[in-house]
């Protein structure tokens, strides 16, 4: 049994993985290690260069996730596989100082510490080159999160992928953890139920090596998710939140469409709204594509239009439930925004029940 173990989750690091373990040898020289990469299947085979290099090398493992992506949840799964007593966490593309894990031991070893936080914003830390806008979002996205987060003495760097464990941490903290999104480290302090001991230590974030960043738009409202789990989220559902956004906006395209269309274009109602049920069908699959099911998005033009259609085909009762309801309430009443709404309304709720399960296939995550 290895004394540390070092988590890397990988998502297209093939050509990281290599030089990693080089560098992870020369600076835990002496030391019994272990690396465990997670890998989410990824496409340029980084799951068969870790192979490769285990063959081998028997410090090294690759665990393989298939269907599933996510930062944080590979880091927990991967813990969840080890046995060791000091857990690390560490990105594959080279950006985290190596050098700086004996020291993050060290820590840990002398006692009292429960967790060594690798910082950019302490003395002695930073990021090598990074333009000033970067800076600036990365400082505000640090101050908001140092919001939320109510450890004392505050951690510098709430939002580094690079930190080292006693196990026990990951024993008592594990099952509460919530897995979205990029930021692991602040899972730990968010969903531990009492102030964690833990020190800093200052490294420099390196430029990445090969391939590219996984962080985009997507991963930035995992951040807000993950935050807003844990403060609103303990009053109602995050994801019921999300929802009723989604559909709040899809309603509110569909009100749109039928108002230009009935006012500006004195179209017949129900020719409008056929009009604005299928705009609103159309911008709804885009929008729970990057919100609602951003754990298992569909990428790449064959993907989505596929999704798109199959999107209709799942919408198609509930637009017909849209149209029936709405027909019959513009009968009654002749108040196109009120029949409107409550069509949109009806066909919104058959809507999510069906595409979550046939658009975005959610039974097999
Ligand atoms: N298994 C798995 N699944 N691994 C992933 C996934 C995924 O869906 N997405 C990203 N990774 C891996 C990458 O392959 C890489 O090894 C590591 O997680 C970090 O991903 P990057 O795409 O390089 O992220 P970054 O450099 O923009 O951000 C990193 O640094 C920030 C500053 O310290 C992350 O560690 C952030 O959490 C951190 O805030
Ligand atoms: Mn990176």
């Amino acid at each position: 049994m290895p004394d540390l173990t070092i988590i890397v989750p990988t998502y297209n690091e093939r050509d990281n993985v290599a030089v990693l373990v080089d560098r992870l040898a020369a600076a835990l020289d002496g030391l019994d290690w272990s690396a465990l990469f997670v890998d989410d299947n990824s496409p340029d085979g980084t799951a068969e260069a870790v192979d490769a290099i285990a063959k081998h090398n028997p410090r090294v493992a690759c665990l393989k996730r298939i269907g599933r992506r996510g930062l944080s949840s590979a880091v927990i799964e991967g813990m969840q596989q080890t046995t060791a007593p000091y857990l690390a966490v560490m990105d594959a593309d080279l950006q985290h100082d190596e050098t700086v894990l004996p020291k993050m031991l060290d820590a840990l070893k002398q006692g009292g510490t429960e967790l060594v936080a690798a910082s950019r914003y302490m003395a002695g830390g930073g990021m090598e080159g990074w333009p000033k806008v970067r800076r600036m979002i990365s400082r505000t996205a640090t101050g908001l999160t140092n919001l939320v987060l109510k450890s004392t003495p505050r951690l510098t760097d709430p939002m580094s992928g690079f930190f080292m464990i006693r196990r026990e941490v990951f024993e008592e903290v594990g099952p509460k953890l919530s897995g979205t999104g990029f930021k692991i480290l602040l899972d730990f302090f968010l969903s531990a139920n009492r102030p964690l001991v833990f020190q800093e230590v200052p490294f420099t974030f390196r430029p990445r090596h090969m391939g590219e960043s996984k962080l985009d738009v997507r991963v930035s409202l995992e951040l807000v998710e993950l935050l807003a789990e844990r403060t609103v989220g303990r009053i109602v559902p995050v994801k019921f939140i999300l929802f009723t956004a989604v559909g709040a906006i899809g309603v509110g395209v569909h009100l749109g469409v039928l108002g230009i269309a009935i006012e500006g274009f004195a179209l017949a109602f129900n020719i409008a709204q056929i009009l604005a049920i299928w705009v609103a069908m159309t911008s709804n699959f885009f929008l729970n594509n990057i919100v609602t099911f951003r754990d298992s998005p569909l990428v790449g033009g064959a993907a989505l239009l596929k999704g798109l259609l199959s999107f209709y085909v799942a919408c198609s009762l509930g637009a017909v439930v849209n149209f029936a309801v709405a027909a019959f309430v513009f009968d009654m009443l002749a108040l196109w925004a009120l029949a409107g709404f409550t069509g949109a309304v009806a066909g919104a709720v058959w809507n999510y029940a069906t595409t979550s399960a046939f658009t975005w296939k959610r039974h097999k995550q």
